[in-house]
């Protein structure tokens, strides 16, 4: 992913880490003000859902550790401090900004701590075996390196623990694929454009997801990782995955 003269995004699997890492974090720190209202009106009310069953399907014991990886704005930590009282739980994400708007929401809605940490999924920086469970939610997309990704969560969760990822996918039956490409590339710039001020990160979105590969690719990659029993489920019309694999 780069920008181009035009500073439009134009996701591409060539170029520098530091180069990647700078287009990424400049992406996310633009929108992050906005990011969780633009998700509410795109994903028709329903993100929250998909990220509750995905914390479930990670089956954290209590007492366990966990880790949610491009955590962004907390959202997926925020829901397991709620649900899961016992359990310690690290936010991780590369975009500072991101972070901030995480740690305000803490702030206000849960009394427990939570671990906000700068790091890069592509490099973690915990120590093998830390974890019970890692989930990433609206990470891939954003990696040049998918394989490198399910690596590093695979090392730092424990042996018997679970990874658990939820991504968009491009549906691909006719009509729900002509629906969905009409749906995204028309209303998310547009709302991009008219709450985030930010017509080129809500163009870069579908592009993202249009080239991301289908769930049996991601599953093969993830059992290339060193993960088992790999399994996905879809929701919202098979535009929604989650993948659940273990150590
Ligand atoms: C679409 S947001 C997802 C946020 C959140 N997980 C959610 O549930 O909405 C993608 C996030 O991934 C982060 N990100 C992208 N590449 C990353 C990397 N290599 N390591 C850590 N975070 C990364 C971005 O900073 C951004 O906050």
């Amino acid at each position: 992913m780069d920008l181009d003269d035009n500073h439009q995004i134009v996701p591409s699997h060539i170029g520098q880490n530091a180069a990647q890492k700078r287009t990424i974090r400049t992406l996310f720190t633009r929108i992050a003000p906005s990011y969780d209202r633009i998700n509410r009106i795109l994903s028709l009310g329903q993100d929250q859902n998909w990220r509750k069953h995905a914390l479930a399907r990670a089956q954290i014991p209590s007492g366990g550790k966990l880790l949610d990886i491009a955590t962004g704005t907390g959202d997926v930590a925020l829901l397991a401090a709620e649900r899961l009282p016992a359990v310690q739980i690290v936010g991780a994400d590369l975009t500072l900004a991101m972070l901030d708007v995480a740690r305000e929401k803490a702030r206000k809605q849960v009394a427990r701590r939570i671990g906000w940490v700068n790091s890069d999924g592509l490099a973690l920086a915990f120590p093998s075996d830390t974890f019970d469970a890692v989930i990433s939610v609206f990470m891939l997309r954003n990696v040049p390196d998918m394989s490198r990704a399910f690596v590093e969560q695979v090392r730092v969760v424990r042996p018997g623990g679970r990874v658990v990822c939820l991504e968009m996918t491009w549906p691909r039956r006719f009509p729900l694929t002509w629906f969905f490409w009409l749906y995204f590339f028309g209303v998310a710039p547009l709302l991009g454009q008219l709450i985030a001020k930010n017509r080129a990160a809500y163009i870069y979105l579908p592009q993202s997801v249009r080239q991301f590969p289908a769930p049996a690719a991601t599953a093969k990659v993830m059992e290339a990782a060193g993960l088992r029993e790999v399994s996905w489920e879809l929701k919202m019309l098979g535009t929604v995955a989650i993948f659940v694999g273990m150590k």
